[in-house]
């Protein structure tokens, strides 16, 4: 897979890139590069945004910027971009995150990741140029530096060659495998700690009994997460 990021401060994604699991990823082949929007205006001063029409607090990031930058990178016109690969505006009030769209993202050949900063995009940008709109939660990130590393961690891990067992992501919170529930407790040595005791069917070595024990336990952590979030 090859996911291109573009932002306003690349060096941010140097410490993701030095994480173990990420550099498995880039070891078995996936590609992570960072574009920084600044190298491709053409204003004085490396201006990458501007104050908002109609009036209001911050700035605004520039479409001819975000245009000059795709275009130098890809060597094509950014609105025919998403008819190659999905391009992704992260945007507090896009598409929430969850599994089931990660999964979607891991299974693609390609993505860009769009990094708004200040006020956020010139709308024309999400418009013309992106295929999808991302949001990680229902809140403000000064930027969406942090949101592309939430995407991307998400998404690598379900790749071959990321996790050490194979197996580690399938079987996790919110996994087909579950039901799309939470994952059930784990626990592990010593079996007593301040009186605190493992569940005894967890010590049983009944492999039948402790599977049925986990989907019970993992049904109901889902109820209780949709019952908290009033669903
Ligand atoms: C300060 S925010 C802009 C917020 C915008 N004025 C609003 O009220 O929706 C700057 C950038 O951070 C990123 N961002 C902030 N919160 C995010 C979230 N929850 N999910 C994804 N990206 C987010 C986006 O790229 C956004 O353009």
């Amino acid at each position: 897979m090859e996911i291109d990021v573009f932002t306003l401060f690349p060096e941010w994604f140097q410490w993701f890139r030095d994480q173990r699991h990420v550099r498995n990823a880039l070891a078995a082949g996936t590609s992570l590069r960072c574009v920084n929007f600044r190298e491709h205006t053409r204003l004085s001063g490396g201006q990458v945004d501007d104050t908002p029409f109609g009036g209001g607090a911050g700035m605004v990031l520039r479409v001819d910027v975000i245009d000059s930058a795709l275009r130098a990178h890809y060597g094509v016109d950014p609105v025919l971009l998403p008819e190659q690969r999905r391009v992704i505006a992260l945007t507090p009030g896009g598409r929430p995150l969850e599994d089931k769209l990660v999964d979607e993202l891991a299974a693609e050949p390609a993505l860009t990741l769009l990094c708004g900063r200040y006020e956020g995009f010139d709308e024309r940008i999400v418009e013309h140029f992106a295929s999808d709109q991302i949001s990680i939660g229902s809140y403000v990130l000064s930027g969406g530096e942090l949101a592309a590393m939430v995407v991307c961690d998400t998404i690598l891990r379900k790749l071959p060659g990321t996790l050490g067992h194979e197996d580690s992501a399938v079987e996790e919170s919110f996994s087909p495998a579950l039901g799309g529930n939470p994952e059930y407790p784990h626990y592990t040595r010593p079996a007593e700690y301040r009186g605190w005791r493992v569940p005894e069917v967890l010590l049983s070595g009944h492999h039948e009994r402790i599977e049925a024990w986990r989907r019970e336990r993992s049904s109901e952590r889902g109820e209780e997460r949709r019952g908290a979030a009033g669903r």
